[in-house]
């Protein structure tokens, strides 16, 4: 199943026909990302590079820089291979190839030399405007064609504490997590990660309900933890499965702290007019991909991710 396709190709230019019966604006992020398409063509070799930002990365030696007490489980990779999901035995697949074509920019921004590196570059939160488009299926994919591939660990954070899904996905049992360090000073962040059987891939749930979860998220406890998470493992990528930024304010406050973001537009879908108003709350971060998701096959068709936050502004 194909989730990509180049929407420069597909949508640019052509004006669709009003498919909503609603009569809403429908899925052309094409124009939102005209900026980045144009950036990319006058310089393909640095197509995907963002801002000629230095990075600065503070060292913190003040806690222990391993895992050690982390707890250990192994992926349902069949089930997730049945959910679509990109497994390491199937590396040759479709779905392997298309988030192997969207990680590379992101990796690039995060570990690129000089101005290729973006500032707090590898904490990338994947993110929607609308619930549903499939943040949650990207966040566990792109982490999973990450681990698999590169020299360094993913460390994938549910931070859609509401509708917690990357268990679900990777078959894994989740009970302390993201909620439960915000709530208890504590509990250290090292006794609620979970290491899996894919050597690279370390995961934080998002933990156990409380009523002020979203306070919890917006709160200063949350910046220093993402502070810190970003500066005790600056070679880590750190990637946060969010909530849908049009239904809550969680991901708005989240992109202050983002170097990158993945901003799924579910194909044929949402609304430009949604796609726009989300983009609006998430101008905090200089460097936002858009992923154009859940588009029908087209046979020959290739896949598109693109730049919009760095060029479209
Ligand atoms: N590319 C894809 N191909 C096939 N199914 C997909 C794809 N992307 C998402 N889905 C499916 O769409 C549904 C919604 O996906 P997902 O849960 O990832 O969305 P979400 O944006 O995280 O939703 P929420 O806002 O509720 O957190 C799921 O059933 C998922 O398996
Ligand atoms: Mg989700």
């Amino acid at each position: 199943m194909s989730i990509i396709e180049k929407a420069a190709g597909k949508l640019g230019g052509q004006p669709r026909s009003p498919a909503s019966p609603t009569g809403t604006e429908r899925a052309a992020p094409a124009s939102l990302i005209e900026g980045a398409l144009a950036k990319q063509r006058s310089e393909p070799a640095a197509g995907f590079v963002a801002t000629p930002i230095e990075p600065v990365f503070v060292e913190r030696p003040s806690e222990p820089q391993s895992d050690s007490e982390s707890s250990f489980q192994s992926i349902n990779l069949a089930r997730l291979h049945r959910m679509g999901g990109v497994t390491p035995d199937a590396e040759k697949s479709q779905i392997a190839e298309e988030f192997r074509i969207i990680k590379r920019p992101l990796i690039a921004n995060a570990f690129g030399q000089g101005t290729a590196r973006v500032k707090n570059g590898n904490l990338i939160m994947v993110t929607s405007s609308l619930p549903g488009e499939g943040k949650s299926f990207c966040a566990v994919n792109l982490a999973i064609s990450m681990a698999m591939e590169m020299d360094r660990t993913v460390l994938l954070i549910d931070a859609d504490v509401a509708k917690p899904r990357v268990p679900e996905y990777l078959g894994i049992h989740a009970d302390k997590g993201l909620l439960d360090v915000l709530q208890d000073k504590d509990l250290k962040l090292s006794d609620v990660l979970i290491k899996t059987d894919i050597a690279k891939l370390t995961v934080l749930p998002a933990g156990r309900t409380y009523k002020r979860a979203t306070e919890l998220l917006a709160s200063a406890a949350m910046t220093r933890l993402v502070e810190d998470i970003g500066n005790r493992y600056p070679d880590r990528i750190i990637l946060f499965d969010s909530p849908p930024l049009l239904a809550t304010s969680e991901s708005s406050v989240l992109a202050t702290h983002m170097g990158q973001i993945v901003m799924v537009v579910e194909a044929e879908k949402t609304s430009q007019e949604a796609v726009r108003e989300a983009l609006s709350h998430i101008q905090s971060c200089e460097v936002v991909g858009m992923l154009l998701n859940k588009t029908t096959p087209t046979p020959g068709a290739d896949y598109y991710y693109g730049y919009y936050g760095s060029y479209g502004r």
